[in-house]
């Protein structure tokens, strides 16, 4: 592989997983395709050498036909990617996740491209707060919002241009990501950011709800194993399989790292998010035992130590947009 479009690439996972490459494939030349949405910045892809930002749509067929003939192989993370926006405004959803896609494997089909399509747990719906039971490969698609409902769109139309077409394609589904870059939006970012400009955490309903953290190094090194040694046509689950914890927990660990020696920070209950999925578990047992994949992040409040410095040291990255992702959540009760 020498030349790797990587589509969402100023985004979180994006911008972290091209990071990944330029520390540990030298030699790959790395293009991104992002349309720096309100969730794209260039600043995450800053001090990078050989990375070369092309501002475009996934949706735009004659840019996207041109870089995928330029390009060995795509790796695809661009979507739009927050559930509660999708709640409100779901069509950008419909127009990225699965028009966006679709536009990527018309053109992949052109050129056989090799194919990574970066998809996610909720595509399986949510699982009783009680009981082990995990999402597996096998476990049937049944999403709850509009996000995850193109995301799983998405997937079917890659495992149909794989099987009807031959397209070589791989796709993985991976639980909660934290880590550096992730937008303030997202619940781990907005608590530590809230508190580090005076701001009260807001935690939805009780949060009792129960999400499988994994640091966005992990899901990344997983995607780089997939895209060279994985099958082509296979799925692979992604997840940490670490001990379980509620939004509640997360939370308190949060407040407490953050907190003024013994007296942790406070925070509120607000407003819950409608249709709210309860529980993720991924069974990622295919990944260890076919690729050797293993987390190295595997203490979580060690992770949030190490972000909630990240976030402290890179305020010029997150705090011009703060007051407006507030007043967003302000004006739905959150
Ligand atoms: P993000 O919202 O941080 O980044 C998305 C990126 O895609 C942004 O840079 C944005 O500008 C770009 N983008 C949006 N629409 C575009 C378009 N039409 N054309 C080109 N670029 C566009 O998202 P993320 O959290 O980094 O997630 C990346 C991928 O990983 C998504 O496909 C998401 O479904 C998946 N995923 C995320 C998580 C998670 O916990 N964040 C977990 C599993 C899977
Ligand atoms: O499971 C993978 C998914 O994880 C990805 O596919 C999505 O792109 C990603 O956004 C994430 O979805 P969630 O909806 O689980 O993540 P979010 O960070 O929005 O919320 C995590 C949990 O925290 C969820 O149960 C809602 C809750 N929450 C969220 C926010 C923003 C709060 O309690 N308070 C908040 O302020």
């Amino acid at each position: 592989m020498k030349s790797l479009l990587v589509t969402g690439g100023a985004g979180f996972i994006g911008a972290n997983f091209v990071r990944l490459v330029r520390a540990t494939r030298p030699d790959v030349r790395v293009r991104v395709l992002d349309k720096l949405t309100y969730a794209g910045n260039a600043e995450s892809l800053a001090g990078l050498d050989g990375v070369e930002l092309v501002v475009g749509d996934i949706a735009d067929a004659d840019l996207v036909d041109r870089l995928a003939g330029e390009s060995d192989a795509i790796v695809h993370f661009a979507a739009e990617s927050h559930n509660d926006n999708s709640l409100r405004a779901p069509e950008a959803f419909v127009t990225t996740n699965v028009v966006g896609t679709f536009t990527l494997l018309e053109a992949v089909r052109r050129h056989g491209t090799r194919f990574h399509h970066v998809s996610t747990d909720e595509v399986f719906g949510d699982l009783p707060l009680s009981g082990g039971e995990k999402f597996t490969e096998q476990t049937a698609y049944a999403p709850s919002s509009p996000y995850s409902a193109t995301k799983a769109g998405s997937d079917h139309l890659v495992r149909a241009w794989v099987r009807s077409f031959g397209v070589p394609a791989t796709i993985s589904n991976c639980s909660n990501n934290y880590g550096p870059y992730q937008h303030i939006e997202k619940f781990i970012p907005r608590q530590i950011t809230n508190i580090l400009t005076g701001r009260t955490p807001k935690l939805y309903g009780t949060g009792a709800q129960i999400r499988d953290w994994i640091h966005v190094d992990d899901h990344n090194r997983a995607v780089l194993d997939i895209l060279e040694r994985g099958v082509v046509g296979k799925t692979y689950n992604i997840g940490a399989d670490q001990p379980e914890v509620t939004n509640k927990q997360v939370m308190e660990m949060i407040c407490t790292l953050m907190g003024d020696g013994d007296e942790p920070v406070a925070y509120e209950h607000v407003a819950d998010r409608p249709g709210h999925d309860q529980r993720y578990a991924m069974d990622a047992s295919k990944l260890r035992r076919e690729l050797g994949w293993a987390p190295r992040y595997t203490d979580l409040e060690e992770g949030l130590r190490a972000t909630i410095e990240w976030y402290r040291t890179h305020r010029e990255w997150w705090l011009a947009s703060k007051e407006a992702v507030e007043e967003g959540y302000a004006a739905r009760g959150q």
